[in-house]
């Protein structure tokens, strides 16, 4: 066991996962830890629903529904502190009404919620009535510059703390592109606004990532297991000047000059966003008959 947050870290760690038992591990392997993530798929791999599936039984709507609560009250009383994000379900018909009566009763299964909405029309418009209802809110599946200054847009007037935005680094290098650029790019143009929104890089797949993202001084990282036990294993480094990222063979992402303070439409429209949605749907729909 390590004796906590290394001196000098400025952002807050959260495990990327849907199983309590990592949860106790990562706090007992870390010595602390600031937050966690979950989705969809994350839940429908979490050991006891792999179990489950394999005896050839299946879920109910409501009892997959039980289920998450029970999973995320569970991580949720192991970091009382923290944050646990919970993800709405949404498809590409689920309007920003039936989203936001979810949000509702997802934010009181747990004292320390914050719920996730895909970055869709629908998704905006349910994270800003979110945050006019005092929901925390996480804006996931985020490709792109202009959806990030959409959420910043659409969730101003929100306190520091109560909005997150997810940007998605290992799918984009999944299709040759530099995740890492997005989260720069986000950095860079959310620096001279008013901080409502904190940056939280997520799709982290390699410790490469997760360094980078620590010398970036993002915000929040969220984490898979395998990565923290590596982190903690190598004595938890921050990386100093000297580290250098290396995006060899991804294509650098421009930075774009968008402007948070005069009103805009942004183009939100991104296919990796759409192509989330479908995953997370099928992996939920796929555990109930
Ligand atoms: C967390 O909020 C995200 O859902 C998660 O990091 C996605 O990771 P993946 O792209 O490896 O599925």
């Amino acid at each position: 066991m390590s004796t906590g947050r290394p001196l000098g870290l400025r952002t807050k760690i959260f495990l990327d996962g849907g199983d309590p038992q990592q949860t106790k591990a990562a706090l007992d392997m870390l010595g602390f830890l600031d937050g966690q993530t979950t989705n969809p798929t994350l839940i429908a791999k979490n050991p006891v629903v792999q179990d489950y599936l394999a005896k050839g039984a299946k879920y109910t709507e409501e009892t997959a529904y039980e289920l998450y609560r029970k999973v995320v009250t569970e991580i949720s009383a192991l970091l009382p502190e923290g944050s646990v994000s919970i993800e709405v379900y949404a498809d590409q018909r689920t309007p920003a009404k039936t989203m936001i009566s979810q949000a509702e009763e997802m934010f009181a299964w747990i004292p320390n919620a914050h719920i996730k909405f895909p970055i869709t029309a629908e998704g905006l418009r349910a994270a800003e009535l979110a945050v006019k209802a005092h929901v925390r809110v996480n804006l996931t599946l985020c490709f792109s510059q202009p959806q990030a200054a959409a959420v910043y847009q659409a969730t101003r007037g929100a306190k520091r703390g109560d909005v997150f935005i997810s940007p998605f680094v290992g799918r984009l290098d999944d299709r040759g592109e530099n995740g890492m650029d997005l989260i720069k790019n986000i950095l860079q143009m959310y620096r001279p606004g008013d901080g409502h929104v904190e940056v939280l890089a997520a799709s982290i797949r390699t410790m490469e990532h997760f360094l980078c993202a620590l010398q970036m001084g993002v915000d929040i990282a969220t984490v898979p297991f395998k990565i923290l036990n590596d982190w903690a294993a190598r004595g938890m480094p921050i990386p100093g000047d000297d580290f250098v990222y290396r995006a060899a063979g991804l294509r650098p992402i421009p930075y774009q000059n968008l402007s948070l303070t005069r009103w805009q439409k942004f183009d939100i429209g991104h296919e990796l966003t759409d192509k989330g949605i479908e995953k997370f749907s099928q992996d939920w729909n796929a555990l109930i008959q």
